[in-house]
């Protein structure tokens, strides 16, 4: 039975009219404290999606308390699964009796990490329908390099009526890949299908995030037979089945974390992120140091002393891991808004994830846009303003951008902020922040 949490915040709207739910944010104050990073959306999502292919009780910890869970977590109550979540970390999942095979449209079309449910689906049933995620407010969200890799299986794939993908195989058969650029997206949902396919599966060109390497690491605990996650190439020997009643705990949230370290930096600060993974941070770390902030690495924590004058640091290029990450990408230009100098920023992951800059520049921020690349060039200060968060990463920008300036801000968009932050303004006051939820 599902006892997902009580959304108090919604009930809160309904009773307040047509408020619309906003952060009032007093900025200026230098944040100091300690804040604890949960487990990480982009492995928790994901490996929601995997506990189909064991039929049979999973417990996974550190499951952030986020608006995509629930989201997940209904999609697999909706196909038959069994799902305990109280946003306390910990989600109990039943698949025993999942049986269907078409995904609801009104659910998936929330997030786009259900497509991840494919691959899992045609491994334990034969067949998938799944609505195509659709357009995203970042960027185009193109599937063919999953269903490539679909086909690779033996899969047949076709695109049905009313925007669904069908996906079906008597048997998964194993099959090589190269993907033709890397994709996150598709290197998991592949692997999924794979772990269940006759013989072995080599994938090429895959994606190497921490949080692919998770979704193996759950997999093989499971029983499947995936070695060389974590490198450029996958390999995939079939097993007939996977085993369930495992406990697995996911890895810490690098995005969260350095949204964090960011906030201690940008108020000039001093902020501990506890359970952050140094390691997946390098070459976040690396442009943070190069702005001149002051970083010490503990057993199991990353502490920021915020520097001022904030250093440019000549150029910021997305790229898949190791590069800088693309979720990083808004709310480091919200630091570099207030350096002392120019940085070249440019989006090589997504085509349209600069939609935030103009409400930074609406709050004073300098901007000379082209295309995917932005020339940001500092300023001595921010001044709060009325702000409407596009996407999750635009909103940490914005809040970061609101925590830094002058007088007082407002932070629309928490319907994004709330699908990737968990309990931000509760973590940023307990560090001294003035920040309030209304609506
Ligand atoms: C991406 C990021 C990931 C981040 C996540 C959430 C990369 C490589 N991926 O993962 O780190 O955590 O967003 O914001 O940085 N593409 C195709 N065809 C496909 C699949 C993808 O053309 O079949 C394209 C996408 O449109 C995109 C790029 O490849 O431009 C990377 O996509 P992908 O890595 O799959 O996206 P996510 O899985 O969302």
């Amino acid at each position: 039975m599902l006892t997902l949490k009580d959304n108090k915040n919604k009930e809160n709207n309904k009773k307040n009219g047509n408020n619309r739910p906003k952060l009032i944010i007093k900025g200026g104050k230098a944040l100091k404290g300690v804040i604890a990073a949960n487990g990480a959306k982009n492995a928790a999502l994901p490996i929601m999606a995997a506990s189909i292919l064991a039929s049979g009780k999973i417990c996974l910890q550190k499951v952030p308390d986020i608006s995509d869970v629930e989201h997940m977590a209904r999609i697999l109550q909706f196909m038959g699964a069994e799902v305990q979540y109280n946003g306390d970390g910990c989600f109990i999942v039943d698949t025993s009796n999942f049986s269907k095979t078409r995904a609801p449209y009104k659910l998936v079309k929330k997030l786009n990490a259900s497509f991840d449910i494919t691959g899992a689906m045609v491994a334990r049933f034969g067949e998938a329908h799944v609505p195509l995620p659709g357009g995203c407010v970042i960027g185009t969200r193109a599937v063919d390099m999953h269903l490539e890799g679909f086909r690779a299986l033996g899969c047949e794939v076709e695109q049905e009526p009313g925007g669904f993908i069908s996906v079906k195989a008597r048997k998964l058969v194993g099959g090589r890949v190269h993907f033709r650029r890397t994709s996150v997206g598709a290197t998991k949902n592949v692997m999924m299908a794979a772990v269940l396919a006759r013989g072995k599966t080599i994938l090429e060109n895959v994606a190497r995030e921490p949080e692919v390497i998770d979704l193996a690491n759950f997999l093989n605990c499971c029983g499947a037979g995936i070695t060389g996650h974590g490198t450029g190439r996958i390999e995939i020997q079939g097993v007939r089945k996977l085993y369930p009643d495992i406990e697995y705990e996911i890895i810490p949230d690098r995005i969260e974390s350095a949204t964090y370290l960011l906030a201690g930096a940008i108020t000039g600060g001093e902020v501990t992120v506890r359970n952050a993974e140094p390691e997946y941070l390098k070459t976040f770390l690396r442009k943070m140091r190069k702005a001149g902030q002051d970083i010490k690495i503990g057993n199991d924590y990353i502490r920021i002393t915020g520097v001022k004058p904030i250093q440019s640091v000549g150029a910021i290029i997305t790229e898949p891991y190791p590069g800088f990450p693309t979720d990083l990408q808004p709310p480091m230009t919200a630091l570099l808004s207030l350096s002392n100098g120019t940085t070249l920023v440019k989006e090589k992951i997504f085509n349209m994830r600069f939609s935030y800059i103009d409400e930074l520049r609406r709050m004073g921020a300098d901007f000379q846009m082209d295309g995917n690349t932005v020339i940001v060039r500092g300023v001595e200060r921010l001044l709060g303003a009325p702000v409407e968060a596009p996407d999750i990463r635009a909103g940490g920008a914005l809040i970061l951008a609101a925590l830094s300036a002058e007088g007082k801000s407002e932070v629309y968009g928490l319907n994004f902020i709330d699908r990737g932050y968990e309990k931000i303004e509760e973590k940023l006051r307990e560090i001294g922040a003035d920040i309030e939820r209304v609506g």
